[in-house]
């Protein structure tokens, strides 16, 4: 007997965008569940939190809504010796305090900035990523902004990490914690010069090292890569309409002229350390990892497909257009840089699928891992439909799951490895899934050794999970107050 979805599938009406109804409609609760129905078994070796982002507007948009508008929200699994309790909260950002107090929404989105106030143009709701990082979780904002720190455990707003102060203090999306020596390296990016700013955390959220770096203008980077001992900094051809920025508004520019460039720069490097590397023209959102390999600089990515004319060559605006509206078309590929060469080069590993939203074993970030787990990615709007294991040294897809492409809405999984893990796929792949057409809302457990015999675990629960971005999982060891 499918369950009944609890809230309503346009809360707000349709007015807003296709980005509010549906699966994508914001829940209104915050949830504490235990005992849900579970088909299959919770493995007793897997301990820790699964934590996902993702916007949840608390209240009606002004006008149209862009998903990097809604309060972020964190939806959680905590797995405990075979057991397992799903948790939902509000990110407890300054903007959703103030929207709090109004009892309204206070700003306007991204994409109508014109109309938005001058003290605070946009809102930063803090709904795009989530990493853990000395014993908490950190929340960050897709355009860079305040990082929030949650506790992994009952998902309350703990505090705000003012890592850097002064000029370039935010934080982008997709920073990376090493998680061989506990340091967080991030960068902000903004629209005047230099542009960017790379910083390095210790394992106790000390700043160690922070170092402008300038790009050759605005740029609208959304991911980084580090191995053991370089960072990977993106200059992409993406960046602000110029007359648009100058008015206030929030447009991007695909610019098939410029290289993708790639900056490679030692840890503790300053900006003027950076070796750049160019690549053929594309954006990228979200890199798998990255590695040494002698003299090579490693990186794996999913690299955004340009949308071409007819006559093959690049149509910039329809390729600007996609990108800012999240539409997909994704493949694996493989960057290398040779350091004492100066070479570059890339190759597509697996030219048929449009896979994003990658996880692998981060406890390996930085450094060499072969299995990567993606989703099928729907190139026409943001949902996954699928999950892939890869293999990133030969681009071979080992491995698959749906239950239903044509109804499935994925999470953004992640690896866990097991309590006592003997190979670097040995764990389990978490993500939430919604059925949108039996209206079940599910959290799957897969064997990461083989996803392809489908979940060992299948718990059920009594609410739906909206659409989201990034998740991450946590071991029982990383978390603060596990006990
Ligand atoms: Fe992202």
């Amino acid at each position: 007997m499918p369950l009944l979805l609890k809230d309503p599938a346009a809360p707000f009406g349709d007015v807003h965008g296709p980005m509010l109804t549906g699966p994508f409609a914001p829940v209104f609760d915050e949830a504490v569940m235990t005992d849900l129905q579970v088909e299959g078994k919770i493995p007793a070796d897997l301990n820790g939190v699964y934590l996902r982002n993702g916007p949840n507007p608390r209240y009606e948009p002004k006008g149209d809504y862009h998903a990097f508008d809604g309060d972020g929200m964190i939806h959680a699994a905590e797995f405990r010796n075979g057991k397992v309790t799903y948790r939902n909260k509000w990110i407890r950002t300054a903007d959703w305090i103030e929207d709090d107090i109004r009892g309204e929404e206070t700003h306007w989105g991204i994409m109508q900035t014109l109309k938005g106030r001058t003290d605070k143009v946009l809102a930063d709701t803090a709904n795009t990523d989530i990493i853990g990082h000395a014993g908490k979780a950190v929340a960050s904002w897709y355009l860079s902004g305040v990082p929030y720190l949650i506790d992994p455990i009952t998902l309350e707003t703990v505090a705000t990490a003012n890592y850097v102060s002064g000029p370039g203090n935010g934080m982008s999306a997709h920073s990376k914690v090493d998680e061989v020596t506990g340091e967080l390296i991030f960068f902000d990016y903004y629209d005047t010069a230099p542009h960017m700013t790379y910083s390095v955390v210790d394992k106790d959220g000390k700043l160690l090292h922070t170092t402008p770096v300038e790009l050759p203008g605005d740029r609208l980077p959304h991911d980084m890569g580090i191995t053991e001992h370089y960072s990977i900094l993106h200059d992409l051809p993406v960046y602000h309409d110029a007359e648009a920025l100058r008015a206030g508004r929030h447009k991007i520019r695909f610019d098939a002229s410029l290289p993708a460039r790639l900056g490679v720069i030692p840890r503790y490097g300053k900006g003027n350390e950076v070796r750049w590397f160019e690549f053929s023209s594309c954006f990228i959102y979200h890199v798998v990892n990255c590695w040494e390999e002698g003299d090579e600089v490693v990186m794996i990515a999913c690299r955004y497909m340009p949308s071409l004319k007819e006559n093959g060559e690049i149509d910039e605006a329809k390729t600007a257009k996609r990108i800012a509206q999240l539409q997909m078309d994704a493949r694996l590929w493989s960057y290398r840089m040779n350091m004492k060469t100066g070479e570059a080069t890339e190759e597509c590993l697996d030219p048929d699928r449009n896979v994003e939203f990658p996880t692998y074993d981060s406890a390996r970030t930085g450094r060499y891992t072969k299995w990567g787990y993606l989703v099928d990615h729907d190139p026409m709007v943001l949902r996954w439909t699928g999950l892939r294991k890869y293999n990133t040294d030969t681009g071979e897809c080992v491995g698959a799951w749906s239950d239903g492409q044509d109804d499935c809405w994925y999470s953004e999984p992640w690896f866990a490895p097991a309590d006592n893990q003997q190979s670097e796929d040995h764990g389990y792949v978490i993500t939430f899934v919604w059925n949108n057409k039996t209206h079940v809302q599910q959290l799957q457990v897969f064997d990461a050794l083989d996803i392809s015999k489908g979940p060992v675990a299948r718990i059920t629960l009594p609410r739906r999970v909206p659409s989201g971005f990034h998740a991450c999982w946590m071991k029982a060891s990383q978390i603060e107050n596990w006990d």
